[in-house]
């Protein structure tokens, strides 16, 4: 077995984190021959929750769990970690100001840049799931500039997840048969769930177009997109608490493919750091089509945008612009 590796989950307390660091310790992160070593990373006023998790993993006995750092110290959280999951975060509180969640976040996210740009491995990989995660991975990003950049992405799988499923429902067909569906932009409810490139293995074996199978147009143009974002505020309204369970699967998904590759002519969403494909500013941390191999992604470029994509994907783009205009103008004023 190869030696393990450190994972450091942040907000590990919290209600992902409970999901999580049980598929972590099973080897759905990084593969089932990969031993961990878990990084449990939470804020004082949550230390006995972390206790009562450490014990939970213990007793879970492991096999490849080979040790586990609980603390409240983002210095001591950082040492060593190869994979940075980052759920900690301010939440939006009633009657906050969006620019006043951010202006925590922006603390918060500088803060343990620096921390795991000086003590992290030096080929760390972050995922940032905290919201507004875009623009948290983008803080990240702009305060961590001895990591390479493409080393930083943020969470768009689980939307991804969300419209693999809805498609594999409609269709009756088993979710490994619906692929390279596309989730562009920012994980908000601006995100546009793409099918147009999109292909589903039918029953007799044969490979077509999404339009084709599901015939109904005004339902992948319509509801379909509506659901998939809106379906974050939907489980918030019914569970009371946002989605845990398929976040924490697809925190899993996304580092397992970026770890170990993605089927040969597939890809999946993940937000990373644009290079101005599709018209997207460069350096914006956007969602995009990805292909990863050997622990490198790269965006899948010429794929064409119709009129109707162009308007949802200049939409998102509008809004992760004004979101980094807020970021940048809170950095500014910090800093003065
Ligand atoms: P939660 O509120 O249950 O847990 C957050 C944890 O972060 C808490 O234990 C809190 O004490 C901790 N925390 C706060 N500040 C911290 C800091 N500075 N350092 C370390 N830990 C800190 O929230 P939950 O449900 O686990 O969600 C975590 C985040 O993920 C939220 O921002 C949520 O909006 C976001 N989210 C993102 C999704 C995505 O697809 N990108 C999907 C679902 C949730």
């Amino acid at each position: 077995m190869p030696d393990p590796v450190r994972v450091l989950v942040t907000g590990a307390a919290g209600q992902i984190g409970y999901s999580l660091v049980p598929l972590i310790a099973r080897g759905h992160l990084l593969g089932p021959d990969q031993p961990v070593i878990l990084h449990l990373l939470d804020i004082p006023a949550a230390v006995q929750s972390l206790e009562g998790l450490e014990m939970e993993l213990l007793d879970g006995a492991f096999p490849l769990l080979r040790g586990i750092v609980a603390t409240t110290d983002i210095l001591h959280g950082a040492a060593g970690v190869k994979v940075a999951v980052m759920l900690g975060g301010f939440p939006r509180k009633e009657g906050m100001e969006r620019k006043d969640v951010m202006a925590k976040n922006v603390t918060i996210y500088k803060t343990q840049a620096t921390a795991l740009e000086a003590h992290a491995d030096n080929d760390v990989k972050v995922v940032v799931v905290a919201n507004p995660a875009n623009t948290n991975a983008l803080i990240l990003k702009e305060h961590a500039p001895k990591i390479p950049s493409k080393n930083i992405t943020c969470l768009t799988r689980l939307d991804h997840n969300r419209a693999v499923a809805q498609i594999a429902h409609r269709a009756g067909l088993p979710v490994p048969n619906v692929r390279n569906v596309i989730i562009w932009g920012n994980h908000s409810s601006t995100q546009y769930p793409d099918v147009n490139h999109g292909i589903v293995k039918t029953l007799d074996g044969s490979k077509k177009p999404i339009r084709e199978v599901i015939k109904d147009d005004a339902w992948l143009n319509g509801d379909f997109i509506k659901t998939v974002q809106q379906r974050g505020a939907e489980v918030i309204r019914l569970r009371k608490f946002s989605s845990a369970l398929s976040a924490a699967n697809a925190v899993c998904d996304h580092v397992y493919n970026w770890v170990r590759g993605t089927p040969e002519g597939q890809w999946v969403s993940m937000g990373v750091s644009s290079d101005g494909s599709y018209g997207v500013p460069v350096g914006l941390m956007f969602s995009f089509p990805v292909k990863t191999r050997k622990g490198e992604w790269e965006i899948v470029k010429g794929l064409k945008i119709d009129a109707f994509s162009k308007e949802k994907l200049d939409a998102t783009t509008a809004e992760l612009v004004e979101e980094k205009a807020l970021a940048d103008s809170i950095i500014k004023g910090s800093s003065q």
